[in-house]
């Protein structure tokens, strides 16, 4: 009989107090953006060193917003190929020409020597993306953003609390756009945030993510219904609280991981940049199939067969997106994202895990490496 409790990729349950708080709102009868918005904005911009936060419905919503405040149709802006769909997707709807560029193959961040080859006369923005929670240099896009004079518009979505040289990522760029998905550092269900130094776009963000309403029923410009619920706010501003012993855990378990993972033939590990802190959203590691003996489809299927459960992100880039086929400069070929897509493995990281989930995880790496 097997006693040990199942392995899962995210920690998705909410803690006693995270529920108290939904509780107490729910109790309040306030269902709908309120005090508890305005609170998690003031305390997640507190949190990043930002100006000013922009609560809205989720990850994408925050990048729609960002995006229909800084591009016009026509507009280019460049994006890794390799990310989740919604950083270039977001970018097409508001008619923007998405430029998929390659990655550095040890970063996975957008290679700014593809970018410099595939910029075209009408580029507006960049849009790095702190994959896995590994947060870019920021020094390296904002002088290339000055250079072009484009706009820069992170794509932290998966890097709560990760820093660049001991400055929270949220307070880098012209703005940055967070998600609050259940599988992320920091989960209410659905929801998002954009932070931002500047006082101008936030006001427009506000504008943008309610109908565009300055005053009652008084429409000044065209918007969505993009507004989060003080439900999620109070569990948003309870996680806070927990994020740094959050991320403390997955750093703790990410030490374990690399520690145990050492030295395995086939096995990339994943680095950490320079100067930066790692949220570690993801623990992602790169399988050569020559050198492992097996590829990464046989290694995952292998890992689940002891309890052990591993995902793809991604297993194809924007650029291999049927969604993406008519769309010109964001279907050219991204060698280093194709050779990425089917190579990568994301192994449990999350907060939820203690030592002996992680010896596990390790342990049974180790035996479908060695073939028993
Ligand atoms: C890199 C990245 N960008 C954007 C998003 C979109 O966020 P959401 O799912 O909250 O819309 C996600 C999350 O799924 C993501 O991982």
């Amino acid at each position: 009989m097997n006693l040990t409790r199942p392995l899962s990729m995210a920690q998705i349950v909410l803690s006693e107090e995270d529920i108290a708080a939904a509780v107490a709102v729910l109790r309040s009868g306030a269902l709908r953006e309120g005090p508890e918005c305005a609170a998690f904005e003031k305390e997640f911009a507190a949190a990043t060193g930002a100006a000013h936060a922009v609560s809205c419905a989720n990850g994408s919503a925050a990048l729609h917003l960002v995006y229909h405040a800084l591009l016009r149709p026509g507009d280019e802006i460049l994006v890794p190929s390799f990310t989740f769909v919604a950083t270039a997707s977001m970018a097409a709807l508001v008619g923007a020409k998405v430029v998929a560029c390659d990655v550095d193959p040890v970063t996975f961040h957008l290679d700014l020597d593809d970018a410099r080859r595939r910029l075209g006369p009408r580029a507006r923005a960049i849009a790095p993306v702190h994959l896995y929670g590994n947060p870019c240099v920021h020094e390296n896009y904002a002088a290339f953003a000055r250079e072009h004079g484009l706009f820069l518009i992170y794509d932290a979505a998966q890097a709560h609390g990760a820093q660049c040289h001991g400055r929270d990522v949220g307070a880098l760029g012209d703005a940055v756009c967070y998600s609050f998905y259940p599988s992320k550092n920091l989960f209410v269900g659905e929801g998002g945030i954009i932070t931002t130094g500047d006082e101008e776009l936030a006001q427009r963000l506000r504008l943008l993510r309610s109908h565009g309403q300055s005053g009652k029923y008084l429409h000044t410009v065209l918007g969505y219904n993009y507004r989060m619920t003080d439900v999620e706010a109070a569990i948003g501003r309870s996680q806070l609280r927990r994020l740094p012993a959050m991320l403390e855990r997955r750093a703790r378990n990410a030490q374990l991981l690399g520690e145990g993972l050492a030295g395995l033939a086939g096995l990339r590990l994943p680095t950490v940049t320079a100067g930066g802190s790692h949220a570690w959203h993801q623990y992602t590691i790169v399988v050569d199939p020559d050198a492992a003996g097996m590829d990464r489809d046989e290694l995952a299927r292998r890992l689940a067969a002891r309890g052990v459960p591993s995902a793809v992100h991604y297993p194809r880039g924007v650029h291999q997106q049927p969604a993406f086929a008519a769309l010109g400069p964001a279907t050219l070929p991204c060698p280093v994202t194709e050779t990425l897509a089917s190579r990568v493995l994301s192994l449990p990281v999350h907060h939820g895990l203690t030592d002996e989930d992680v010896a596990r995880i390790v342990a049974a790496v180790r035996e479908v490496l060695a073939g028993r």
